[in-house]
């Protein structure tokens, strides 16, 4: 196998300058693509990271665009296809997250998280269709546990993500004939800026350390997974949610 399989290929990482999508920004670039690294707002790590993989002999290009923004998605789509007439892998990893109880969410939270999560899908695939379609692309998703199962104050953020699952499911139908895979992750608990909030982090890290194969999901464990469906290996795998969590989730 390749050391560099996607050599000449290109691919957009939303959400692609921190945290998980950091991770899959450098995998994809290491792995030979050139990346388009999507980010909204923090200039400096979206900086430093093109700086890390131009220096390390990659390629990559920052774009900053706020996905639940369809006139910003419009834009982002335009510079892709300014760059490339095939776009081989999208990358759909950023994410809005509001921590509330159920009876807290106000309408302006329930229409930020819909559109930022759900509606950007929808927007992206859509407006990134001509490059993606009639030579292999491939789509990956990222959810999360709330998807499948109670988790505190994350009802809206879970009802999204079972939204993107489902969404990555009908879409892998829908489009497969013309020659896009849609596929998604499932982390576990990964210790990014945004958990940072929670002030029980530490301790909850703790508790997952010891289950399952032991450890915590790191970033590089989601790049991996992002890597290895689209890699040509996974050629027949199309619609499945991938979980990635050392066995945590199971018990
Ligand atoms: N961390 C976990 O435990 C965990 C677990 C399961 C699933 N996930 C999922 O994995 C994905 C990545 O999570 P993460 O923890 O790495 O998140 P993160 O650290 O908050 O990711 C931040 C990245 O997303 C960008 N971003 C945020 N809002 C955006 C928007 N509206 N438009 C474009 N870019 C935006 C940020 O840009 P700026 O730097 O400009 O703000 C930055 O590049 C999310 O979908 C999340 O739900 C995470």
């Amino acid at each position: 196998m390749s050391a560099r399989p996607f050599e000449g290929q290109h691919a957009l990482v939303t959400g692609g300058s921190r945290g998980i999508g950091a991770a899959i920004s450098r995998t994809l670039a290491g792995l030979g693509a050139k990346v388009f690294i999507n980010y909204v707002e923090r200039d400096a790590p979206a900086q430093a990271l093109l700086a890390e993989l131009r220096a390390a002999g990659h390629q990559a290009e920052l774009i900053r665009a706020d996905i639940g923004e369809p006139d910003d998605v419009r834009e982002l789509c335009r510079f892709v296809a300014e760059r490339t007439s095939k776009l081989d892998m999208l990358v759909l990893n950023a994410g809005a997250t509001v921590f509330r109880h159920a009876h807290e969410f106000t309408p302006a939270h329930f229409d930020w998280v819909m559109r930022t999560n759900v509606g950007s899908v929808f927007t992206l695939v859509q407006g990134l269709l001509p490059l993606l379609e009639g030579h292999g692309a491939r789509v990956v998703t990222l959810s999360n546990g709330a998807a499948v199962r109670f988790m505190e104050r994350n009802a809206l953020f879970g009802a999204a993500k079972a939204a993107i699952e489902q969404l990555t499911r009908l879409l892998a139908v829908e489009l497969g004939p013309k020659g896009v895979r849609f596929n998604c992750v499932r982390p576990g608990t990964v210790a990014t800026d945004v958990l940072q909030v929670r002030p029980d982090l530490a301790a909850y890290l703790e508790k997952e350390r010891t289950r399952g194969l032991g450890g915590n999901t790191t970033p590089q464990d989601c790049a991996d997974a992002v890597a290895l469906l689209c890699s040509a290996q996974a050629a027949r795998i199309t619609g499945q949610v991938l979980v990635v969590d050392g066995g945590v989730s199971l018990g």
